[in-house]
């Protein structure tokens, strides 16, 4: 059933549960609309939690989504790929409890999200050549020029993702705006441990990442009509 928590009921007969709508979340959690990255608040790194306790099968690959805001994205994956593990990163604390909480409700045990912010804490929260794959999905483009440190993907997130992806693992980036969009890009072209799979200053076209099922934001985006640029890097091998 859509936009309701009916815990385990659409599993049994296989479907896929979309339910944890905007109005779920907003009515159970007063959630501001953007966190400065920079507060002094946000730049503790938090200690990793035991990824053994965490996931039923810590063995199976590792997917990451950065700033995964209401989780529906992994939400999905997770029941569309159960021999994968899912993990969300997200710098609003009630959202995150939030999903965790819908996340027990549906008994997923390859689904975790953590309140973190993901350039502080990514570093040390996992070990390296452990993700195979990553995310990030129209980060906040915090539109002025003084505001752009507080921008998701810095080079030195970049270099930590070179650090945790193993050889060949894909990155999956998109954003509407397109300075966000050719930011992130540029700083993963600017590493030299990553290919632009479409060729360096080229978005992706339409046809990448097949398995990719769209998020709350991009459905909003598709919706209106609005371009999105998109952009799929592989993790160089490792010498
Ligand atoms: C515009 S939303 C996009 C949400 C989702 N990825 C989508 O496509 O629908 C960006 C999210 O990233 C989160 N965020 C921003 N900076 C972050 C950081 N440094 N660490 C973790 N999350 C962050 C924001 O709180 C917000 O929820």
């Amino acid at each position: 059933m859509l936009n309701s928590i009916t815990p385990n009921s659409s599993q049994t007969n296989g479907e896929v549960i979309v339910n944890i709508t905007n109005d779920n979340v907003a009515r159970r959690a007063r959630v501001r609309e953007h966190v400065n990255p920079l507060a002094k608040k946000y730049s503790t790194a938090i200690a990793p939690p035991i990824w053994t306790e965490v996931y039923d099968n810590w063995e199976q690959p590792l997917s990451l989504d950065i700033g995964s805001a209401r989780g529906r994205y992994i939400l999905q994956m997770a029941q569309l790929k159960p021999n994968w593990n899912f993990l969300g990163l997200e710098i609003r604390e009630p959202l995150v409890d939030r999903c965790n909480q819908v996340r027990d409700q549906l008994g997923l045990t390859n689904l975790h999200y953590i309140f973190c912010n993901a350039n502080v804490s990514l570093a040390g929260l996992l070990p390296k050549d452990s993700l195979h794959e990553v995310t990030v999905q129209f980060p906040d483009p915090w539109f002025k020029r003084r505001q752009q440190k507080r921008r998701t993907v810095q080079p030195e997130l970049v270099a930590t993702l070179a650090e945790l992806l193993l050889p060949k693992a894909p990155v999956f980036l998109q954003s509407d705006v397109f300075d966000v969009a050719e930011d992130m890009r540029s700083h993963f072209e600017a590493n030299e441990n990553f290919v632009n799979l479409a060729g360096n200053g080229n978005f992706a076209d339409e046809t990448i990442f097949p398995e990719h099922i769209p998020t709350e934001r991009e459905s909003s985006v598709i919706s209106q009509e609005l371009p999105v640029y998109r952009s799929y890097f592989q993790r160089k091998p490792k010498s």
